[in-house]
């Protein structure tokens, strides 16, 4: 194989746009590059000497041996210089200067080069996929339409360049409308969706492909498991595998967790189990969240409400849900999420939530989450049900529903 011209400022493997079966060996290339020859046993302390790393090759994943062999002269070794190194070295005048060719190989690149170098150039850079997300062994993209002959190669690429990963999958437009996980495919590696994510030291198992678990809200579990003070009552009512609850029940907080997909529920009590958190801070219900909150009878200091596309449909719960209570009781406060419009996020949760409990609430914040989708923001109202409200005639409530 010839050197190629590259210039090392723009050091990436030759396209392959016809490529459909991943071939290892057509992203090798040989460059040249500068090198200075110089006693093996001076080798250390002149590499002391040179610029602190070689820039030429920081966009590889593995980079090339800085010192190479000098042909067959064991007394002699070549070390590789950035394009920037000034020569002579001060003390080492007699150091002369070369040019040595090296292989790269699919080794070297970084997986984004590889994948760029499939695409073709019609597929503009920042189309290119460099990033996924990843839940315990399973890395999962979101393809778009100009991918698609090109997904199982990328799948692969991302499975040999990830050493932990075992399972490629695609997000296909599909999603769960009530449990809330989406259908995908497999790209590469072994199809099991059986796993273990961590969050904030706690481990929880689940079946990726038959609920819902989102890897990037572990700063929001946080922040709100962080904000709720141990010792409260706290009814999660859409609680998903835990990712609220445990934390919650770790810092004893009495937790009723609920969810109505069975599949979560089943690694629900696996994941109580296995962190063992103690049944006097969780209970664990397999039901519609409306009915944890109606058949609620003792204290409820907080009520997280985490189904961004429906949660505000299920505050009218707390329409006269104090009414029959020969005692008065303390009001919740909620934690209710929204997926809200870009233009007007706050506005548009607190009239979302306002408009079904039939009364204009006034939030202690509303939390930019994140943004899930070009034109949407997902949002958390904290906000605590009027008592006029939750002591409302309960026939009010039916003429609302009605
Ligand atoms: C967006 S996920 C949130 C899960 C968890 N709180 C988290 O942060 O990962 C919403 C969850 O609500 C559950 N769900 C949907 N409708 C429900 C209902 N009517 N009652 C109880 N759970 C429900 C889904 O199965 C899903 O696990």
């Amino acid at each position: 194989m010839v050197a190629e011209e590259v210039k090392i400022v723009d050091l990436k493997p030759l396209p392959c746009p016809d490529m459909r079966v991943l071939d290892r060996q057509k992203f090798d290339l040989i460059i040249s590059v500068r090198a200075i020859e110089v006693p093996a046993k001076k080798c250390t302390e002149i590499m002391q000497l040179l610029h602190k790393g070689n820039s030429q090759f920081s966009q590889l994943q593995h980079k090339p041996r800085l010192v190479q062999p000098c042909d067959d002269d064991s007394s002699q070794k070549l070390i590789l210089i950035d394009k920037n190194q000034s020569l002579p070295i001060a003390g080492h005048d007699y150091i002369c200067e070369r040019t040595l060719d090296i292989k790269l190989t699919y080794r070297n690149w970084s997986a984004s080069q590889i994948i760029r170098a499939i695409l073709p150039p019609s597929i503009d850079d920042t189309e290119v996929v460099s990033g996924f997300e990843i839940v315990g062994h399973i890395a999962h993209l979101n393809l778009k339409e100009c991918h698609a002959p090109y997904k199982f190669l990328i799948g692969q690429v991302i499975l040999d360049k990830n050493p932990s990963i075992k399972t490629v999958v695609n997000k296909l437009n599909t999603i769960h409308a009530e449990y809330r996980y989406f259908d995908m495919e497999l790209l590469a590696g072994e199809e099991n969706f059986i796993t273990t994510a961590i969050e904030h030291k706690l481990k929880f198992n689940m079946d990726f492909s038959k609920l819902y678990w989102n890897s990037r809200l572990g700063t929001e579990h946080k922040r709100v498991s962080d904000l709720i003070p141990t010792g409260s009552t706290v009814l999660d009512m859409f609680c998903g595998i835990g990712p609220f609850a445990l934390p919650l029940a770790r810092k004893r907080c009495h937790v009723h967790a609920n969810d109505l997909n069975p599949e979560s529920y089943k690694y629900l009590l696996e994941n109580v189990k296995i962190n063992k958190i103690s049944s006097e801070f969780i209970t664990c219900y397999n039901q519609d969240g409306r009915e944890l909150i109606e058949n609620f009878a003792g204290p409820i200091d907080y009520v997280l409400m985490n189904l961004p596309a429906s949660a505000y449909e299920f505050v009218d719960v707390f329409i006269g849900l104090f009414s029959r209570d020969t005692e008065k009781r303390k009001p919740p406060v909620v934690f209710c999420y929204h997926f809200a419009d870009i233009e007007a996020p706050v506005e548009n949760s607190i009239t979302a939530i306002s408009e079904k409990l039939g009364c204009s609430i006034s939030p202690d914040e509303v939390h930019l989450v994140r943004k899930t989708a070009p034109k949407t923001w997902m949002t958390c109202v904290k906000f605590t049900v009027p008592e006029s409200v939750l002591y409302a005639e309960s026939q009010s409530k039916k003429i609302k529903l009605s």
